[in-house]
């Protein structure tokens, strides 16, 4: 009881000691490449406002004048076209990319630090492919054996993903997960179900602030096993049309050639017949 009250006046203590030193956190701003993010200076400042985006002068604001200069050409020219500085000096940043996470300063005319933004700019989530696994399709004809037959194999996955979670849901309650850290060209996430399941089965992707939701369909996805659906889906679809069309032409050719036979004949007998009656 007594130590608690005593880490809550400490509390407050190192509170009010970083007010009045003005030492801040640094602010986390988080967005998805694309969207805009603006960096809020809050209080309003005057003099000269200078925006750095690690040691790199990117923009100035004078709040006299409302003067404003950006430097495209700086930080590889990563913020051309895309910086923004309002009327209070809060830095806008538009159609962000990932190039642009890290930290932002903005700093008083004479250097003072004013305020400092940690931001994350997370890549597009793509939506999760799910799919039937190719190799417990091929192992197991689609007829006999009788575990086959009651279980599906599939696969949730994905490319070019980093820093994301990758998880199956049955209804609300989470089944499997993989944490991504660095870029990885292609994962997957397998799963068993049986055929008759009811239940409804999701893959989800997440970052921080966003996730990708796909909704298994045991039904339409689990009852073509016969037909491998990954390598040979598109060649065969091929082939068969290729097939469908020579049988088409073939059966074209025969009836033409059937009409033109008859009518030969028709012509003939009559000919024949013209000929007798002369
Ligand atoms: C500015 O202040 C923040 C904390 O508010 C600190 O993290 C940062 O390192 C400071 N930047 C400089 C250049 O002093
Ligand atoms: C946003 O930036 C991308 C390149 O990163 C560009 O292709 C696109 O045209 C830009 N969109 C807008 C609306 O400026
Ligand atoms: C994945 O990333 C690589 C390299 O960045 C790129 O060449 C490839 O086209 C990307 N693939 C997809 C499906 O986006
Ligand atoms: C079929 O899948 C269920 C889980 O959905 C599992 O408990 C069971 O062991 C599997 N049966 C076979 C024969 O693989
Ligand atoms: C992934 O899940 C782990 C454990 O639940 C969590 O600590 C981490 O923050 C998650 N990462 C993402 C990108 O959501
Ligand atoms: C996905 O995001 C929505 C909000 O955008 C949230 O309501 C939902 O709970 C999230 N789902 C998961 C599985 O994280």
């Amino acid at each position: 009881m007594l130590k608690k009250r005593f880490d809550m006046i400490i509390f407050f203590c190192l509170c009010s000691i970083s007010g009045v030193f003005g030492v801040d956190e640094v602010k986390s701003v988080s967005v998805t490449e694309g969207e805009s993010v603006t960096l809020d200076i809050t209080k309003t400042q005057k003099g000269d406002l200078t925006w750095r985006f690690g040691q790199i002068l990117i923009a100035t604001f004078n709040t006299q004048n409302n003067e404003r200069k950006y430097y495209s050409d700086s930080a590889d020219g990563i913020f051309r076209g895309r910086l923004e500085l309002d009327q209070t000096g809060s830095l806008i940043i538009t159609n962000t990319t990932t190039q642009h996470t890290g930290l932002y300063g903005v700093y008083s005319w004479n250097n003072n630090n004013i305020s400092t933004f940690s931001l994350t700019v997370y890549a597009h989530l793509p939506v999760p492919v799910i799919s039937r696994d190719p190799s417990q399709c091929s192992s197991s004809s689609s007829s006999s054996s009788s575990s086959s037959q009651q279980n599906c194999s599939v696969l949730c996955s994905l490319v070019n993903v980093s820093d994301v979670n990758v998880s199956w849901y049955k209804g609300n309650s989470l089944l499997s997960s993989i944490s991504v850290s660095d870029l990885s060209f292609s994962l997957s996430l397998p799963l068993e179900v049986e055929y008759q399941d009811k239940n409804t089965y999701s893959c989800v992707i997440n970052n921080p602030i966003r996730n990708q939701t796909n909704l298994l369909d045991i039904t339409q996805l689990c009852h073509t096993c016969a037909e491998p659906l990954h390598c040979c889906g598109f060649t065969e679809a091929v082939i068969r049309l290729v097939l469908s069309a020579l049988v088409g032409v073939t059966a074209v050719a025969v009836l033409f050639y059937d009409i033109r036979s008859r009518r030969l004949q028709q012509k003939k007998s009559l000919q024949t017949s013209q000929s007798h009656t002369d």
